[in-house]
């Protein structure tokens, strides 16, 4: 693979198995388990005994979803290997070379967690990573992740959405954007002393965007829990907005009546807007947006495939944007 050619480390637990096939096998499970009755959700001993016999593609804690019923929120395109989501990183708390999170990211503590839920809401309340783990039920959802710097992936995440969290915290009147703070701590996180961005790392949304079904809070991917460097244990995945959109590790989520300072607008604000939508007719300052290279798939000398209107989720996003000049709100 010409693109991710050695980068000079070895990923720790890295299996030998194809992790596509692999990931196909159990998929093929868990729609053998679905369909058995009671669906995954109230899947008994026997059919997480027929689970832990599945090899997995890493060795991290099983989390199943159920597919999801969603609109858009699977496509069928082929999925970037687990290896590659994995190594392939943007996880600047962690470095800022691609395959540094994958080796640094191991000091992060993703337990005990605890993730506030604050401002304009009648419901504000301090949760627990086992409360959201329990609080809607696990989807899984392939979606496109297209990065700011022209590559993309399909990642099939596990998670649900957003607003079900939102619902139950009940946003007041005053709520009209939701800004999530990702956790900064320098005893875990080995470049929180550099100045690459102001930390913590801040990302916000409007509320009807965060309650769209498709944003997607996620605990896991490839059926498993999230790898550190992917944003354990708990991210944001936003997918028809440039990947910086979804902040990882997020131990805060602020209910605000003004749209929140966000990390990377503030450190250019004339190169990465507060909306950031994936358009490719809205280049970057300083290099196209039109087109994108799928890690894995797309070579470095290879064609690049064109990049579509929101990330190709527009029949599920685009009356968010109504009326709004994209090139003015970028
Ligand atoms: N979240 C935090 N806390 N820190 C980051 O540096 N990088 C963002 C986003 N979330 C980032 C973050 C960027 S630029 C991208 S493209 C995605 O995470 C990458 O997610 P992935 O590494 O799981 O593909």
């Amino acid at each position: 693979m010409l693109f991710l050619k050695d980068r000079g480390f070895q990923h720790p637990v890295a299996s030998e198995i194809t992790p596509h096939a692999v990931y196909e096998q159990r998929r093929q499970m868990l729609r053998l388990l679905a369909a058995g009755g009671g669906g995954l959700a109230m899947a008994g001993w026997a059919s997480r005994e027929a689970l832990a016999q599945i090899p997995r593609p890493n060795k991290l804690a099983a989390l199943a979803g159920a597919r999801s019923g969603v609109a858009g929120a699977t496509t069928m395109e082929k999925l970037t290997a687990y290896a590659d989501v994995t190594t392939y990183n943007n996880y600047y708390e962690f470095g800022t070379d691609k395959s540094d999170p994958a080796r640094t990211a191991g000091t992060l503590k993703s337990r005990p967690w605890t993730v506030a839920i604050e401002g304009e809401v009648k419901k504000p309340k301090v949760y627990d990573l086992d409360e959201l783990l329990k609080l809607a039920p696990m989807e899984e959802r392939v979606y496109r992740l297209r990065c700011v710097e022209g590559w993309s992936m399909v990642i099939p995440w596990v998670g649900y959405s957003l607003s079900e969290l939102i619902k139950r915290v009940e946003p007041t009147g005053n709520a009209k954007f939701v800004e999530f703070v990702t956790l900064a701590d320098a005893k875990q996180m080995p470049e929180l002393n550099s100045r690459v961005l102001a930390w913590p790392y801040v990302e916000g949304l409007r509320l009807d965007e965060a309650m769209n079904p498709l944003a997607l809070l996620a605990f896991g991917l490839y059926g498993e829990v999230l790898p550190n460097q992917n944003g354990a244990p708990l991210r944001l995945v936003v997918p028809w907005k440039y990947g910086f959109k979804s902040g990882k590790s997020i131990v805060k989520i602020r209910f605000t009546d003004r749209q929140p300072a966000t990390s990377w607008n503030r450190a250019a604000p004339s190169e990465y807007g507060f909306y950031s939508n994936v358009n490719p007719n809205v280049d970057h300052p300083r290099w196209s947006q039109s087109k994108e290279r799928r890690i894995g798939e797309d070579g470095l000398f290879a064609k690049k495939r064109a990049t579509t209107m929101f990330n190709g989720y527009e029949a599920q996003v685009g009356q968010l944007y109504t009326g709004m000049d994209l090139k003015r709100f970028y």
